[in-house]
């Protein structure tokens, strides 16, 4: 036996080449190029390029986001943000030889025909590069604030149109439930892997947008089990901090605000124990999964009412009590889903889910093993919206052999994305 036919041998014993896919993923505020290999058991992530477009100073004068702002400030920029993906990527080879032609033209002007100014933009952007090396698109195809979906989502279709390539339309939910699943390997480099996750699981997404629990029995094979009935968490924390004078988002500043208060009740308990009334811990002896925040707002507005100008001190107390009682409502409720849905994995996710002090008490309320369910949290940068995990979800829709779309279909009326 030769070296050469030895090689041959060695080589066709070796496991089949892995699927392999780099797919441009969409996300309302965000374009990424997320490169995805392996099977569900073990899949590596490697992020090429990843442009973020935060829309938080705009929304800050209004308080919270505003669909038809949202909608705006996304058309005019997601081809800037395309191009800062695909250029990070290596993937974007400028050329002037790229004419579209007068149908294609006319066919991107009918997709686009309510994004005022991003149809010329883009048309400008794909006459001057050439075609990526891409094998998909992955765009967020809902649950989310319509307008703002739809501009991602008919961004992905003319994209879709002249490039040739299907579409993956992503459920944000898995996205954010991927976003925990993965480990971070290398931070720097981007490269997060999958490995064996135990089903059943059970997911928390808390965000601006939903405050969720989401069973599933597999990947792909999700119900919510338990909602929020009016705000969403992370509403919660946005409105109280509006309340305290906090711009837009205010989770994380009212989060190191209440840090303060615990400091400072550790160091003076008896004085300052009485400053603060206790706020009220909702819907824990509702018998069911679902959440209420609007009166735990309200009691804090309540509070600062009475208490009138605030000083520091009563400042940091009162968001440290808030975020007491909103980390107590989603321990409580977390163990009750528990109970009522004994699952082997636990994921925490959406842009709450960045909250130190709600992160520790999972961790302790896990550490024990005593609930033979293991607690997954998203690595940094990938708690609140990115396109990343839009593109992680839409390599797993394509392991199970989730229908693919085109551009000519009608992406509202697919079935196959509902709970
Ligand atoms: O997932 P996300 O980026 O977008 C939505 O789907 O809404 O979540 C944004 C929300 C905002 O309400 C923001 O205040 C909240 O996440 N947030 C936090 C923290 N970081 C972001 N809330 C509390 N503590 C944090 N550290
Ligand atoms: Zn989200």
């Amino acid at each position: 036996m030769n070296i050469q036919t030895e090689k041959n041998e060695e080589a066709s014993q070796k496991p089949q080449p892995l699927t392999q896919m780099r797919i441009l993923s969409i996300e309302t505020t965000a374009v990424a190029v997320v490169e995805a290999e392996g099977s569900y058991h073990n899949t590596t992530f490697r992020v090429r390029g990843n442009a973020l477009y935060s829309q938080a100073k705009k929304h800050a004068a209004f308080g919270g986001v505003y669909p038809s702002l949202a909608k705006r400030e996304h058309a005019a920029n997601l081809v800037p943000l395309l191009g800062t993906a695909l250029r990070d990527a290596k993937l974007s080879i400028d050329t002037i030889a790229q004419k579209l032609t007068k149908e294609q033209k006319e066919y991107l002007q009918k997709l686009l025909v309510r994004e005022e100014g991003l149809c010329h933009a883009l048309v400008t952007y794909l006459e001057h590069v050439e075609k990526p090396t891409l094998d998909a698109i992955a765009v967020t195809h809902g649950p989310g604030l319509e307008p703002a979906l739809w501009v991602g989502i008919n961004f992905a279709r003319a994209l879709s149109y002249i490039w040739n390539l299907p579409i993956l339309p992503v459920n944000h939910l898995e996205g954010h439930i991927i976003a925990s699943a993965v480990h971070a390997e290398d931070q720097s480099a981007q490269k997060y892997v999958v490995e064996e996750i135990t089903f059943p699981l059970l997911g928390l997404i808390v965000s601006g947008g939903h405050t969720e629990f989401v069973y599933a029995e597999d990947w792909g094979k999700y119900r919510v089990v338990g909602a929020t009935r009016d705000d969403s968490i992370g509403e919660a924390f946005d409105k109280v901090a509006r309340l305290m004078g906090i711009p837009y988002p205010g989770g994380p500043e009212l989060s190191n605000l209440a840090n303060k208060g615990r400091q400072a009740l550790a160091t003076r308990p008896a004085h300052l124990m009485s400053v603060i009334k206790k706020m009220p811990r909702p819907m824990l002896q509702s018998g069911d999964l679902d959440f209420s925040f609007s009166g735990l707002k309200t009691a804090v507005l309540y509070q600062v009412q009475e208490l009138g100008e605030l000083s520091d001190i009563q400042r940091h107390l009162l968001c440290a009590e808030f975020e007491d009682a909103v980390r107590d409502v989603v321990i409580t409720k977390t163990a009750q889903a528990l109970e009522q849905y004994p699952a082997r994995t636990f994921v925490l996710g959406g842009g709450v889910s960045a909250n130190t002090h709600i992160r520790k008490g999972l961790e302790k309320m896990f550490a024990s093993n005593e609930l033979g369910c293991t607690l997954r949290l998203p690595a940094e940068g990938l708690s609140t919206d990115n396109a990343v995990m839009i593109g992680m979800a839409g390599y797993f829709m394509h392991l199970r052999n989730a229908p693919t779309l085109d551009a000519k279909d009608d992406l509202s009326a697919t079935g196959n994305l509902k709970f």
